[in-house]
C-alpha cells in the first residue's frame, strides 16, 4: 500500500499538473503525439449515417469522449496524467444545440430557442443582447458544455445569403456591438464562445471552396470590422475561422488573417477552431495559428505528426497552438471540474426570449392606427404560416426546443380569438400535407416547403362577413448548405400573391383591416404588395415564444421598437452585390469528403459600398430603409448639440428625444457620420453610434449621447496600411433611420491623424 502511495506521487512529482504549474511545464512534459492530439478534435458522428459513410469514411476518431454532452459538436482530447480535461463545444447562436433526449432516460435536454440574430440586432438594445446572452450562456452552463459556437456575426452582404438570419446587419458597427453584448453576456456564465465564421462567410453555395476576391478596406471597414469590435470589446474565448478563402487562401490557413490582423493587430487572445471539417491543409492550419482542428479525423492528426517529425513543421508552432488552447482550458467549467446540474431554469429563458423577441420585431407599416388590436376582436388568420410557425432556421444554427408557441394560440392568449372555421381547415391542411413529406430527411436540411393553402371564395367571403381583421402570416425557411432563391423565396409565389389579394379585397370590401405578418429569416420583397396591407410587422425568426411576442405587439401588451438592421430594396437587382452573388462556378466537381462542390469565386466589387452604403451611393429608394422602423407612439429629436467645434481625441453628441405620443414607448436613436472626402472616398454617411431610450411615458424626454473617438472618423488607407482621419469639416446626423434624419451638427478637425498603423494582410492575388 504504502509503496503504492510513494509510487503516485512520484508519477505527480513527475508529470505537472495544469492546476499548480504553468503551461510551460505542461507543454515540456507532453509528448509531440500528446500535443498532435490536444491540435485535432476528437471526431464527430453524424447522427443516422453507417460508419462507412460518417465524415471521411472514418467515424469517430482518435477517442471517445465526444458523447460526454449527447448532441454536442464535438469535444478536445484529454490528457488525464496532465490533469488537462478535454473541452465539450456546442452549437449553435439561436440557443444551445444538444440533443433533447438521451437512450435509456426518462428526463429531457431541452433547451431554449431564442430569437435569431438579425432579430436580436433589430432591438438595437445591447443591454437586452448581454441578457439573452447570460440566459443562453446558463444553459451551456447547466448542460456542461464549455463552449456555444456563436454568436455568428457575417455581414449581411446579399439579402439570399442562406445563413443571414444567423448573422445581426449589413453593418459592421451594429454587427459588432451586439456580438460583444452577446458575448459578454454568454461568457459571465463562465463558459465560453466561438465568434464565427472568421470571415467573409457570406454564401453557402460552394461555401467549403469559394474563394472571395475582396479588397483590403473593403475587408477592414466592413468585413473584419464587426469581430475587431467583438474581440476589442468582449474578449471571446475562442474564434471560427470560416470555410471559404479569402483573396486566395482558406481563412484557416493564412496567417495574415489569424496571426498578423486578429493577433498583432487586435491583441487577441483565445485560440481559433475551424470550422467544421473547414479548409484543406491541416499543416497550414498549425502554421497560421489555427489552434484547433475541428471536429477533427485521423487524417489530420497523420499529417500534423508527420510534418513535426520531417521538420517541416516546426515545435515552436505546435507549442504556440498548445499554449493557447491550454489557456482557455483554465477557465473552462471542465477544467473546474464542474459537474453538469442539468437543470436550467427553462421558465427564466423563456420570459428573456419573449421579451428579447417583442423588442426586436419591426413595425413597417401602419396605415391609420390599424394596430394595435383592441381585446375582444376577432381575427381570421390566415397563411400556413400562423398555425406553424417557424421559431428559427435550420442546420447548425437550429435548436430542439421543448415547444414553439403557434400565432393562434399567443393570440387566444392574448383575447383575439382566431376565427374557429380557418384555423380547423389550416390545420387539416397542414397535417395532410406533411404526411406526405419523406420520413428520412436528409441530415440537418430544412423541411419541403408546403405551398400556401388555395381558399375559395365563398371562405375568404365568410371569414371578412363574421370577423372583424384579417391576419396573413408568410414564412420563410432557410439555413445552412444552401443560399436562398429569388423565385418563390425573395419574391412572393403565386399562391401567396393570390391569397393576399383575395383576403385584402374581401376585408377592405367590408372596411376592415388587413395586418401582414412576416415570420422570415431575411429581406424579402414587400414593395409590389405592401399597398394590399395596412399593417406589416416583421416578426422574423421568433423562437419558441415566438406567438406570445407577436401577439404582444398586435394587442399593444408591448410598444414596437425594433429597427432594421438590414435594408429591404424594391427589387433585388436594387442592391449592387446581386450581380455576382453567389459567385462563379469553374472546375470539376470536386469530392470534399462526405459532400461535394465546384470550385468557385466571387469578387467583392462594391467593395465598401454594400447595404445602405451602396443605396446612398447609387441614390436607389429603398422599399424600407437601414434603421427604421414604427412604433405606437411619436418620437421628436431635439437639435442635437456636440461638445466641442473642434475634434480633440473625442466628441460627444447629445439629443434629446421626447415622447410626444399617446402611448409609452422606445426610441432608438441613430449617428450617422459624414466625413470629408479629401484623398480618401466616402460613404455619404456610416453608422457610428446608436442608442435606445427607456421606456417613455407620454410626454417624458430622455437625452442620449454619443461619443466618437479618432477611430471613428477614420476610413482605411490601403496605401499605408492604417486607419485615417483626413481633415476638414465632419457633419454628425441624428436621426430615427439611415433616411430619417431629424438634426445635424458639425465639428472640424484641422490635421490629418493617422489613427492606427496596422499589419498589411490580406491583398488581392
Ligand atoms: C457550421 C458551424 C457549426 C459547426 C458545428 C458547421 O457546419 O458552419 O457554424 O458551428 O458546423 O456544428
Amino acid at each position: 500500500m504504502l509503496w503504492v502511495a510513494a509510487l503516485t506521487g512520484a508519477m505527480a512529482q513527475g508529470a505537472p499538473q495544469l492546476k499548480g504549474s504553468s503551461n510551460r511545464q505542461v507543454i515540456d512534459a507532453m509528448t509531440l503525439e500528446e500535443k498532435v492530439r490536444l491540435l485535432v478534435g476528437m471526431g464527430m458522428r453524424i447522427p443516422g449515417m453507417p460508419p462507412a459513410q460518417q465524415p471521411n469514411g472514418q467515424g469517430p476518431v482518435v477517442g471517445v469522449t465526444q458523447d460526454r454532452v449527447p448532441g454536442a459538436a464535438g469535444t478536445t482530447a484529454e490528457f488525464q496524467r496532465l490533469g488537462v480535461p478535454g473541452l465539450v463545444v456546442a452549437d449553435g447562436p439561436a440557443g444551445l444545440r444538444i440533443s433533447p433526449t438521451r437512450p435509456n432516460e426518462s428526463r429531457t435536454y431541452y433547451a431554449t430557442a431564442f430569437p435569431i440574430a438579425s432579430l436580436l440586432a433589430s432591438s438595437w438594445d445591447t443591454e437586452l443582447l448581454y441578457q439573452t446572452g447570460a440566459a443562453m450562456g446558463s444553459e451551456v452552463k447547466a448542460y456542461g458544455v464549455d463552449v456555444i459556437l456563436g454568436p455568428g456575426m457575417n455581414i449581411h452582404r446579399n439579402a439570399l445569403g442562406g445563413r443571414n438570419f444567423e448573422y445581426y446587419s449589413e453593418d459592421p458597427l451594429l454587427t459588432g456591438k451586439m456580438a460583444a453584448a452577446m458575448v459578454n453576456g454568454i461568457q459571465s456564465n463562465g463558459v465560453g464562445t466561438s465568434i464565427k465564421h472568421f470571415a467573409a462567410n457570406n454564401h453557402e453555395t460552394n461555401r467549403n471552396t469559394i474563394n472571395v476576391r475582396v479588397g483590403q478596406r473593403a475587408l477592414r471597414e466592413i468585413y473584419l470590422r464587426g469581430f475587431e469590435i467583438a474581440v476589442k470589446e468582449s474578449n471571446p474565448w475562442t474564434v471560427m475561422s470560416s470555410y471559404n478563402k479569402i483573396n486566395g487562401t482558406y481563412t484557416s490557413e493564412s496567417p495574415d488573417l489569424l496571426l498578423r490582423v486578429l493577433r498583432d493587430d487586435w491583441g487577441y487572445k483565445g485560440f481559433v477552431m475551424t470550422d467544421w471539417f473547414g479548409g484543406m491543409d491541416p499543416v497550414a492550419q498549425v502554421k497560421a495559428g489555427n489552434d484547433l482542428i475541428m471536429p477533427g479525423t485521423p487524417k489530420q492528426y497523420d499529417a500534423i505528426l508527420a510534418a513535426a517529425q520531417s521538420g517541416e513543421l516546426s515545435l515552436a508552432a505546435i507549442d504556440a497552438n498548445v499554449n493557447r488552447i491550454l489557456d482557455i482550458i483554465r477557465l473552462s467549467p471542465s477544467f473546474a471540474g464542474q459537474a453538469p446540474g442539468n437543470n436550467p431554469n427553462h421558465e427564466a429563458a423563456a420570459a428573456i426570449a419573449r421579451r428579447a423577441a417583442a423588442e426586436g420585431m419591426v413595425l413597417l407599416k401602419n396605415e391609420a392606427a390599424a394596430l394595435p388590436l383592441t381585446a375582444g376582436r376577432q381575427p381570421a388568420v390566415f397563411g400556413i404560416y400562423a398555425y406553424d410557425l417557424i421559431s428559427g432556421g435550420t442546420g447548425s444554427g437550429d435548436v430542439n426546443e421543448a415547444y414553439t408557441i403557434s400565432l393562434t394560440a399567443g393570440l387566444q392568449a392574448a383575447g383575439l380569438a382566431p376565427l374557429a372555421s380557418l384555423q380547423t381547415a389550416y390545420e387539416g391542411y397542414i397535417k395532410d400535407e406533411k404526411a406526405k413529406h419523406p420520413k428520412n430527411r436528409p441530415f440537418f436540411m430544412p423541411p419541403p416547403v408546403i405551398p400556401e393553402m388555395a381558399l375559395t371564395a365563398a371562405q375568404v367571403n365568410e371569414a371578412a362577413r363574421t370577423s372583424s381583421v384579417a391576419i396573413i402570416t408568410l414564412g420563410r425557411i432557410s439555413g445552412e448548405f444552401a443560399d436562398r432563391k429569388t423565385e418563390n423565396d425573395y419574391y412572393l409565389s403565386e399562391a401567396e400573391k393570390t391569397m393576399l389579394r383575395q383576403v385584402s379585397e374581401a376585408f377592405r370590401a367590408q372596411g376592415k383591416k388587413v395586418i401582414v405578418v412576416l415570420n422570415v429569416g431575411g429581406v424579402i420583397e414587400t414593395a409590389s404588395w405592401r399597398d394590399q396591407a395596412d399593417a406589416i410587422l416583421l416578426a422574423w425568426l421568433p423562437g419558441q415564444e415566438a406567438g406570445h411576442a407577436i401577439a404582444d405587439i398586435i394587442s399593444g401588451r408591448v410598444n414596437p421598437s425594433g429597427k432594421l438592421p438590414t435594408t429591404f430594396a424594391v427589387r433585388y437587382e436594387d442592391d449592387p452585390t446581386a450581380t455576382g452573388f453567389p459567385g462563379r462556378e469553374y472546375g470539376e466537381e470536386i469530392n470534399l469528403g462526405f459532400f461535394k462542390a465546384r470550385p468557385a469565386e466571387i469578387d467583392y466589387t462594391e467593395g465598401i459600398y454594400m447595404g445602405y452604403r451602396a443605396f446612398d451611393k447609387n441614390g436607389v429608394e429603398p422599399a424600407w430603409p437601414f434603421g427604421y422602423g414604427l412604433s405606437y407612439t411619436r418620437f421628436t429629436y431635439g437639435a442635437p448639440a456636440v461638445s466641442a467645434s473642434r475634434f480633440k481625441g473625442s466628441v460627444t453628441v447629445s439629443v434629446t428625444v421626447t415622447n410626444s405620443g399617446n402611448v409609452a414607448g422606445r426610441e432608438v436613436a441613430q449617428l450617422y457620420l459624414s466625413a470629408p472626402r479629401q484623398q480618401l472616398d466616402k460613404p455619404e454617411q456610416e453608422l457610428k453610434g446608436f442608442a435606445k431610450t427607456r421606456l417613455l411615458a407620454p410626454g417624458e424626454s430622455q437625452t442620449l449621447s454619443f461619443t466618437l473617438d479618432a477611430r471613428a472618423l477614420a476610413s482605411f488607407d490601403e496605401a499605408s496600411s492604417a486607419w485615417v482621419a483626413e481633415k476638414g469639416q465632419y457633419e454628425a446626423r441624428v436621426g430615427a433611420s439611415s433616411r430619417d434624419i431629424r438634426g445635424r451638427v458639425g465639428f472640424q478637425l484641422r490635421k490629418n491623424l493617422v489613427v492606427a498603423k496596422v499589419s498589411r494582410a490580406l491583398a488581392m492575388e
